[in-house]
């Protein structure tokens, strides 16, 4: 599958080498463009490339935000991801690291509003990044891998980013809706940023 990456720093760049090793293609971008992911390309291989964040939105079946969320402007142009699988990783802290407050929605759902025909899937925002990098375990029966937990609106989009997930050696739990589900995913929950297996994840939703 091909997957374009918006955004190559922690996140990005870890989800990056991810995919690369479970055979996907990726194209990485950032905001200072792609001469500056030189040395990260060449360490995931021929199967990675740099480019644009609009070029490797284009690229992308599916795209990975990992972009500050306080700064729309990281964001591809909307017509490049219409009816493309989007998986927002981002979380809504402010400029001096709070979290800020959005009333009755939640920042995928704001997300949504900017991308407004993106496929867009909440998934990878509660697992720090070492935590990503190193606790895949594909040889795991699912529900003992960690969790990953996943928002959606949409059946097909979300079927296709936990089959990402569970390539990749973790175990997608499904939170609910981009409205409820995102909720539950957001900083400050009990979820977040909690390592717990598919099975405790399942336990600890039921018990919300
Ligand atoms: N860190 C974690 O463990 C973690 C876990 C889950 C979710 N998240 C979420 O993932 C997102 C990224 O976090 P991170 O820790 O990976 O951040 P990071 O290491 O600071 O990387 C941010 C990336 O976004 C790019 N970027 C910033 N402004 C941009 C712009 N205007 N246009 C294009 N690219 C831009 C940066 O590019 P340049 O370097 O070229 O500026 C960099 O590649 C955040 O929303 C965060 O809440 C983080």
């Amino acid at each position: 599958m091909k997957i374009g990456i918006i955004g190559a720093g922690n996140i990005g760049h870890t989800v990056a080498k991810l995919f690369v090793e479970a055979g996907h293609e990726v194209a990485l971008s950032n905001s200072r463009g792609p001469e500056s992911l030189k040395d990260i390309v060449a360490e995931l291989g021929p199967t990675a490339h740099a480019d644009t964040v609009d070029n490797a939105a284009a690229f992308g079946e599916v795209i990975l935000l990992a972009v500050p969320w306080n700064s729309p402007e990281a964001l591809p142009h909307s017509d490049l991801v219409a009816n493309k699988i989007v998986i927002d990783a981002m979380n809504p802290y402010g400029p001096n690291g709070q979290v800020l407050d959005l009333g009755d929605s939640t920042s995928s759902e704001e997300t949504a509003k900017r991308l407004p025909d993106a496929r867009l899937v909440k998934a990878f925002n509660t697992i720090w990044f070492k935590h990503l990098a190193e606790q895949g375990d594909i040889s795991k029966p699912e529900a003992q891998r960690r969790a990953i937990f996943v928002a959606s609106d949409d059946a097909g989009a979300k079927a296709i980013v936990s089959d990402l997930i569970r390539e990749i050696g973790f175990a997608p739990v499904y939170t609910g809706s981009l409205h409820e589900g995102g909720r539950k995913q957001q900083p400050d929950t009990p979820m977040y940023g909690k390592d717990l297996t598919a099975e405790e994840a399942q336990q600890a939703l039921s018990s919300l």
